[in-house]
């Protein structure tokens, strides 16, 4: 069905509570894992979105069945592994994906998995994947553009990431979990994503020491029971909010949130001159009457900066007189956001990965998201506008945002989305 676009008639203030949805980047490997158990698997705190339904059809492909038991509440049972490929249809539309080939080698002994290619924001290589699997004993071949990946017996042996990697370190958990060997991660990713794969894995019987340190200890087990697990609140989700809260000048409690996971974010809203409260489970963003000040940003692995709300920090800063300087080392290509924050009038210089932005008032415009947090920054940008802007791209909100014109309403925003006009009423 073609979405219409989303609407959002900016200048308000904004007020009210808000509850981050369950967290996208920690439910797609944890769905994944799943499979890892032949018993039923219970997981609670599953954000519907369209990047976990397409993780779901590629979850069915391999042999997991499915079932919506709760509001985000999701039954998953993998009583045997039907096909041990992931297909480029699949891998293409999401990258996430490519997590599948650690938890088939671990089931199955063997994976085929698609080269995950481009994305929106630039070239992102799996080398550092490929390597840890061939380190602790999988061959891997490459040909006609897929990987081809094998086992013989157990992971063993040690492996140390040339860089921070949240996706290389959880595919590189999945393959070693199950099976008799031990398999140390040296340089592992910190990442909350990694520490609630950890969690989910360890509730199920998996031996997994080091959660939250640079060097995981993973002890293979024979088989991992069944069992219920919670997912962790959407960081980056919470981080969005807290920047809208800021942009236009207003206060929102965030609910259902873990103020520890967003301490960079905090600090950096806090730098400009926004009051920032946490208390357990929840955080109070006050930036009422408040003339906000530029300030830099670079973005950081975990705990530092997430390269996931640098899109919408510069929107947010494009809108602060004064000069801004935001890096993006993590993914230099994450960008797509200047060329449409251009057309509201934003100032923004782009050099490599840098962008200084001279911030002052934008105006409403039509633009067009072409990714998740791009379109993000765009409704930040937005809602700061009197005028009305019209987002095209809302299939990449989806991805990442769930029901977002109905939460901004919920706070106080001007939101909308029309109903597509079917072709029959149109008759
Ligand atoms: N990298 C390599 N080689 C590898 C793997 C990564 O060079 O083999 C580089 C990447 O190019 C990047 C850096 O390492 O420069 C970090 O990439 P990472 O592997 O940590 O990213 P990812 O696991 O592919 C997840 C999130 C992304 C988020 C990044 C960084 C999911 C599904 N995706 O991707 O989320 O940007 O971590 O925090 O968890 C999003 O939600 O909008 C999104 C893109």
């Amino acid at each position: 069905m073609q979405l219409t676009p989303l609407h959002l008639q900016g200048g308000r203030e904004l007020s009210g509570e808000i509850a981050a949805q369950p967290s996208k980047n920690a439910a797609l490997p944890i769905i994944v894992a799943s499979l890892l158990s032949s018993e039923p698997v219970t997981l609670h705190g599953v954000p519907r979105l369209s990047d976990v339904y397409t993780i779901l059809d590629l979850a069915h492909h391999v042999g997991t069945r499915h079932a919506w038991v709760g509001p985000n509440s999701l039954t998953l049972h993998t009583p045997e592994i039907l096909n041990t490929d992931a297909p480029y249809a699949l891998v293409s539309k999401m990258r996430a994906s490519f997590i599948m080939m650690g938890a088939l080698i671990a089931r199955a002994g063997q994976a085929t998995v698609s080269m995950p290619g481009g994305c929106a924001f630039g070239y992102r290589p799996v080398d550092q994947h490929v390597k840890a699997f061939r380190a602790l004993g999988v061959q891997v071949e490459e040909e006609g553009g897929n990987f081809d990946a094998r086992r013989e017996g157990s992971l063993k042996g040690t492996f140390v990431f040339e860089l921070l990697t949240v996706g290389g370190t959880q595919n590189a958990i999945l393959a070693a979990v199950l099976g008799g060997g031990v398999v140390t991660l040296e340089n592992a990713s910190i990442d909350t994503d990694v520490v609630d794969l950890i969690g989910f894995l360890n509730s199920l019987g998996a031996d997994i020491r080091g959660a939250g340190t640079n060097t995981l200890t993973i002890h293979g087990v024979q088989a991992l029971r069944g069992g219920e697990y919670r997912v962790i609140p959407d960081r980056i989700e919470a981080g969005t909010f807290m920047i809208a809260a800021a942009a236009t000048r207003s206060r929102l409690v965030l609910t259902n949130v873990r103020p520890d996971h967003l301490r960079a974010i905090s600090a950096k809203l806090t730098e400009m001159g926004v009051d920032i409260l946490e208390t357990e489970g929840s955080l109070i963003v006050d930036a009422r009457d408040r003339e906000l000040k530029p300030v830099n940003v670079t973005t950081q692995s975990f705990p530092g900066f997430p390269t996931d709300v640098q899109p919408q920090m510069s929107a947010l800063l494009a809108t602060i007189p004064g000069t801004s300087v935001v890096q993006d080392p993590v993914y230099p290509d994450r960008l797509t956001h200047v060329a449409e924050l251009h057309r509201m009038g934003a100032n923004i210089t782009v050099s490599g990965y840098t962008q200084v932005i001279q911030g002052g008032p934008l105006h409403a415009a039509p633009v067009k998201a072409a990714d998740l947090r791009a379109g993000a920054a765009l409704f930040i940008a937005a809602l700061t506008t009197e005028g009305e802007t019209v987002i095209d791209g809302v299939q990449y909100l989806n991805r990442g945002y769930e029901r977002l014109a109905e939460r901004l309403r919920s706070v106080g925003a001007n939101a909308w989305q029309p109903q597509p006009v079917l072709a029959s009423a149109m008759d």
